[in-house]
């Protein structure tokens, strides 16, 4: 199985990636890493613990990390995930606490701990990562590669441009792309069309077993969540997508392309993506400044990831 940390801000769709995450055979959670995003840290971490025990997950390590981004100020997406983060879902208060340090350090011990490189998941802004990676440089040596969901090659959702968790903390994306870690980018090119069918999730909501309950109310979130001016979230899995970019990267087109963050003016957040067959003499010559390298997601078999999705979690009948 593929060690892997989660960074999240659980989030609608954080919540479902960690009961996929914990459901497939092939990922081995190591811990989890919080930060503000979605909801406060406080909230992703209440979020976070009692999402492990509808798992009924063994003790894995939860950690709070940053509670606001790297220059920004604390932002609310209240209107895409609800007050409490989980839009209406409602689970009980939990015994778990969280880990008595900072997840930053708990990343670090867990990679320095790890026999095998470890693959950081990153479904939230990047705020954790870029302080690891900045505090502990050495992490690097033993990650394999930074999978994240964030970013797009078309069209935003935080601005006309920008993805919500690189508009969230631009500086800290930009951090992680320098890094010289190999990164995989699932924006919202893919993001924005992995769904499950609204039947599907009003069926999950009438079965007595705890998981399909939840995992359909989350669905339903979203597509209630989608009604009015969020309508392109109806049905996602969301985070969870990225997740299954990573045990199954057939059902993906990528490319491997130069790409930035931008960092100023109206398209601060935005990730730029020269998609052009071969990099112009501006990009060669250094005239547009740094671009890295990364893997990006272009394209995504729905039904394939729907299906992928809905079988790990157990829920496949539905389908
Ligand atoms: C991303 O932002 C959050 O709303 C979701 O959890 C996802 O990580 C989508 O832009
Ligand atoms: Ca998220």
């Amino acid at each position: 199985a593929i060690p892997v940390i989660l960074d999240v801000d659980t989030g609608v769709d954080d919540a479902m990636a960690i009961l996929f995450a914990l459901a497939h055979p092939g990922i081995n959670v190591l811990g989890i890493s919080c930060v503000a995003g979605n909801a406060s840290l406080e909230r992703v971490v209440e979020n976070t613990l009692r999402i492990l025990d509808v798992a009924e997950a063994p003790h894995i390590p939860v950690a709070a990390g940053a509670r606001r981004p790297l220059l920004e100020p604390p932002r609310s997406a209240a209107h895409v995930h609800g007050e409490s983060g989980l839009g209406t879902l409602q689970l009980p208060p939990t015994d778990r606490k969280a880990e008595p340090i900072s997840s930053i350090d708990l990343m670090h011990r867990l990679i320095q701990a790890s026999p095998h490189p470890v693959t950081l998941i990153g479904l939230a802004p990047q705020t954790n990562l870029a302080l690891l990676l900045r505090q502990y440089p050495d992490v690097v040596d033993n990650i394999e590669r930074i999978v994240f969901m964030g970013g797009s090659t078309t069209v935003g959702n935080a601005t006309a441009v920008a993805e919500f968790n690189v508009w969230h903390d631009p500086e800290a994306a930009a951090i992680v792309l320098d890094s010289g870690v190999p990164t995989f980018m699932y924006g919202l090119d893919v993001f924005n069309q992995v769904s499950i069918p609204e039947r599907v999730a009003l069926a999950l909501v009438q079965s007595d077993s705890t998981v399909a309950h939840v995992v359909g109310q989350l669905l339903n979130n979203r597509i209630a969540l989608g009604s009015g001016r969020n309508a392109e979230y109806t049905g996602l899995i969301g985070d969870a997508g990225a997740l299954c970019a990573l045990v199954d990267p057939r059902g993906l087109t990528t490319r491997m392309l130069p790409l930035r963050v931008q960092l100023s003016g109206y398209g601060r957040g935005q990730t730029l993506v020269d998609k052009r067959t071969h990099p112009g003499e501006d990009i060669m010559h250094g005239l547009a400044g740094e671009w890295e390298a990364a893997e990006v997601a272009l394209d995504v078999d729905v039904d394939r990831y729907a299906r992928l999705f809905l079988d790990t979690l157990g829920l496949g009948s539905a389908l």
